[in-house]
């Protein structure tokens, strides 16, 4: 491993300029108007597998955006590895809250990232993390250390929901053949303190219209006597939780599995610190639902949030109206055993007979997607610890996220392989929001594991 962490600190300056110029593309995939840019960056990701040694390159089209695919086979006797991971990225907006472009990188240090954090759009998530896979091989190429085939699924809809990366995977079985499934799209605890991400949530998310009257009206002169839209949704969403905070629709936790208290106790070993947790994210107080700890919550409770509302006059000053609509976009992240369709359907209906016969309402479901577990005792799970232990000094801890990446549970289904999250980011790297980075030790770091978790799963497969 001596002549890989040479190349790595030899090559460094040059995979940092790469990924800066990866992250000048601007691609968005939920907005069409960006869709050639989105195009643009596959081919450069392309480009990228290409330069690094990778065979049968394909750009290849679907019915949204192109999903970029490469392998590398030294030896069918050998185990292969599928990377997966994204090159599309969330929309910037609010543009004014960044202290940069979002697609003009800066390195900036931080107290979190004292040796620099590259500042833009994706930098995270995922274009940081996806793009050490690929420095990852060039070096093992370059090093003469490739252990395993290795196979690139990189698709451009992640962001989106993932639903023509569905139809691919369906259709391209034979070609997606592999031992395990490798994405880094996660994070660790904290730079000192490795961890695995051994759950993802799933997904129902729901947009919910309710209309009153049918124009907007003088709120004097119909105020009092007509269903107020707005107040009526939030009155209805707030019942949609209970004094304990447990969520209210019939039925919700009917296939949540108890979790058993050794279950229980492997989480709470977790290193967290509430007061830290309080600080970070200005909070006097915590809130959720009784009886669990805030790491059960974000890990293995289900749960309920209003994603945005709307309605009525928002703009500058005041104008006295009632609307005639209100609007809100509703999620729920589901734990294993629960499933969207099952969720989305048992929303819907107590949505609608909740509503009182002075408003009518519309729900309408958008993409969704399974929760998934992955074992701690298996080859591809050793390896991957084993790696992290060898180049953070410490054993990974297991840890269940609150996110979600729906196509993995996809993947279990459909080509009957287990992924490993192997993710190498930060909570408070801002993915989603403005001022996302990715720091240049999580970015250096994952180019040094991987070729270690080659190395091992090759020996425990
Ligand atoms: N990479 C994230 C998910 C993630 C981040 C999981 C950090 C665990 C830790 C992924 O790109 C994402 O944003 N997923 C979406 C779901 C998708 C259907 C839009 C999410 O979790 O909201
Ligand atoms: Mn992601
Ligand atoms: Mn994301």
């Amino acid at each position: 491993m001596e002549h890989i962490n040479k190349y790595i600190s030899e090559n460094k300056e040059r995979f940092i300029a790469e990924l800066i110029e990866l992250l000048r593309i601007p691609s968005i995939s939920a907005d069409p108007e960006y869709t050639k840019e989105v195009a643009n960056c596959a081919n450069a990701v392309a480009k990228s597998l290409t330069d690094a040694g990778a065979d049968n390159v394909e750009v290849c089209k679907t019915a949204g955006h192109p999903i970029v695919y490469a392998e590398k086979i030294i030896d069918s006797s050998l185990p292969t590895v599928l990377i997966y991971g994204h090159y599309d990225v969330q929309p910037a907006d609010p543009l004014e809250l960044w202290d940069s472009g979002p697609f003009e990188p800066v390195i900036k240090k931080t107290d979190k990232h004292p040796d620099g954090a590259i500042f833009a759009r994706g930098a995270c998530d995922d274009k940081g993390q996806f793009y050490s896979h690929v420095k990852a091989f060039e070096t093992m190429m370059n090093t003469g250390t490739l252990s395993c085939n290795v196979k690139f699924m990189i698709e451009g809809e992640e962001e989106v929901g993932s639903e023509n990366l569905g139809v691919f995977v369906k259709e391209n079985k034979e070609r997606l053949k592999s031992d395990t499934i490798l994405i880094s799209d996660t994070g660790v605890i904290s730079n000192d303190t490795p961890s695995i991400t051994t759950g993802l949530k799933g997904l129902s998310y729901l947009e919910v219209e309710v209309t009153g009257p049918n124009r907007d009206l003088h709120s004097g002169l119909y105020g009092g006597a007509v269903a107020n839209p707005i107040n009526i949704l939030c009155e209805m969403i707030a019942s949609m939780k209970d004094k304990d905070n447990r969520i209210t629709i019939p039925g919700f936790y009917d296939d949540v599995l108890d979790l058993s208290e050794d279950e229980r106790a492997d989480i709470a070993r977790a290193p967290f610190s509430l007061d830290q947790y309080k600080k970070e994210l200005d909070l006097s107080d915590i809130h959720g639902e009784e009886g669990f700890t805030t790491m059960e919550r974000t890990g293995i409770r289900p749960t309920l949030d209003v994603n945005g509302i709307w309605g009525g006059y928002t703009g500058e000053g005041a104008k006295t109206v009632i609307a005639s609509k209100a609007f809100a976009k509703i999620s729920m992240r589901l734990v294993p055993n629960q499933s969207d369709e099952e969720i989305t359907k048992k929303f819907t209906n107590y949505f609608k007979s909740i509503a009182p016969d002075s408003v009518r309402v519309k729900v309408r479901p958008h993409h969704g997607g399974e929760p998934y577990v992955s074992p701690t005792d298996i080859p591809a799970y050793l390896a991957a610890s084993k790696a992290m232990e060898t180049t953070y000094g410490k054993k990974p801890v297991p840890v269940r996220s609150g996110g979600s990446i729906p196509i993995v549970a996809l993947f279990e289904k459909e080509l009957e392989v287990k992924s490993i999250l192997l993710g190498f980011g930060l909570d408070s790297d801002a993915i989603h929001s403005p001022n996302e980075h990715y720091g240049i030790f999580n970015y250096l770091k994952g180019i040094q594991t991987i070729p270690h978790f080659f190395a091992n799963y090759v020996k425990y497969y």
